[in-house]
């Protein structure tokens, strides 16, 4: 039996990526109920929309699901409490040190995995004691490492650094790319980009609709001075690179930014102001599609295995 899937109690070791102003209810039960593991994103909720959330998704799958929360968020004390008492079963923490939160979890007796960018990370994971590694490469839509380096470098170095469950992140939208990173080490993968750009994904149809359209070199990796981003080129993207060439400082940068352009650019469907995350492998697909019919062919595909 695949270890990510004996982890999870889920019938494939495909897990749906949080996704800011994406992955609400209807995308993480969707996920849930096609056999994967679906996460609710918790970046983008006040802590009662994601109880709201987590109610919604169990009245909508009686199957396993988990919560993405970045560590970097506001108000998480109260977040972890919700949590708690919601009885999540399953937490992916990123953006932060997986030592502050994860003892808390699993003393709750919540399952937790952490994604990292770097096998030194990994390390840290493991003394943490994290059950399972994501490890996301450099081709990933949203927030990134700033070594950059690339999933197929990442995977066997992560693997070679340690023995717990070991997803791979980046890059990955078909079953040979499955196939690919299981070849590497990988016992299972965190897909984004695909599943934001699908029916049941709560982004605005402007932003489906762009991503959907774009080719190899659409994105770019920005913003390495504050959070290293990859994002749709565009007018904003243009104003980022012209202030990071002229050597803008962080608070530059910061104010450049100001507050809630993912929302405008991923929910609100702004295309010219907002931030538009999301990764290199949007360039291979073209059509909007269903979880049902993503997952079908992820997994009908006799590489993937179970
Ligand atoms: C629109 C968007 C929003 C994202 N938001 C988050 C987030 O809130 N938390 C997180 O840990 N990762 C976030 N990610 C990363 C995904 O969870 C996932 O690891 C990544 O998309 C995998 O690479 P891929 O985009 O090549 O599939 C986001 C990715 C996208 C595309």
């Amino acid at each position: 039996m695949n270890r990510v899937c004996e982890l999870f109690g889920i019938e494939h070791p495909i897990v749906q990526g949080g996704m800011v102003w994406c992955s609400g209810w209807r995308l993480a039960s969707a996920v849930s109920n096609a056999g994967g593991l679906g996460l609710l994103g918790a970046g983008s909720m006040h802590p009662e929309v994601l109880r709201e959330h987590i109610q919604k998704c169990k009245a909508a799958t009686d199957k396993p699901f988990g919560v993405n929360v970045p560590l970097m968020y506001p108000d998480i004390d109260t977040l972890m409490k919700i949590l708690t008492e919601e009885k999540v079963g399953v937490v992916f923490t990123s953006a932060g040190n997986p030592k502050t939160w994860t003892g808390y979890l699993k003393e709750q007796g919540i399952k937790v995995a952490h994604v990292v960018s770097s096998s030194k990370f990994a390390g840290k994971c493991e003394e943490a004691g994290v059950d399972a590694i994501v490890a996301e490469g450099f081709e990933a839509g949203g927030h990134n490492g700033r070594e950059e380096t690339t999933t197929l470098c990442l995977i066997p170095a992560v693997r070679r650094a340690t023995t717990l469950p070991l997803l791979a992140a980046g890059g990955i939208g078909t079953a040979e790319a499955i196939a690919a990173v299981k070849i590497l080490g990988a016992e299972g993968v965190q897909i984004g980009t695909r599943f934001a750009l699908t029916k049941e994904s709560s982004a605005h149809e402007n932003f489906k609709n762009l991503c959907l359209s774009l080719n190899e070199g659409d994105t770019k990796l920005l913003l390495k001075k504050l959070s290293p981003t990859r994002l749709v080129k565009s007018d904003f993207t243009s104003a980022v690179e012209t202030a990071e060439a002229r050597g803008a400082s962080p608070d530059e940068l910061r104010e450049l930014l100001g507050k809630g352009r993912a929302k405008k650019g991923i929910f609100e469907g702004d295309l010219a102001e907002g931030e538009l995350e999301i990764g290199q492998v949007a360039s291979l697909f073209r059509h909007q599609q269903s979880v049902a019919e993503i997952m079908n062919e992820l997994t009908l595909s006799t590489a993937v295995g179970k």
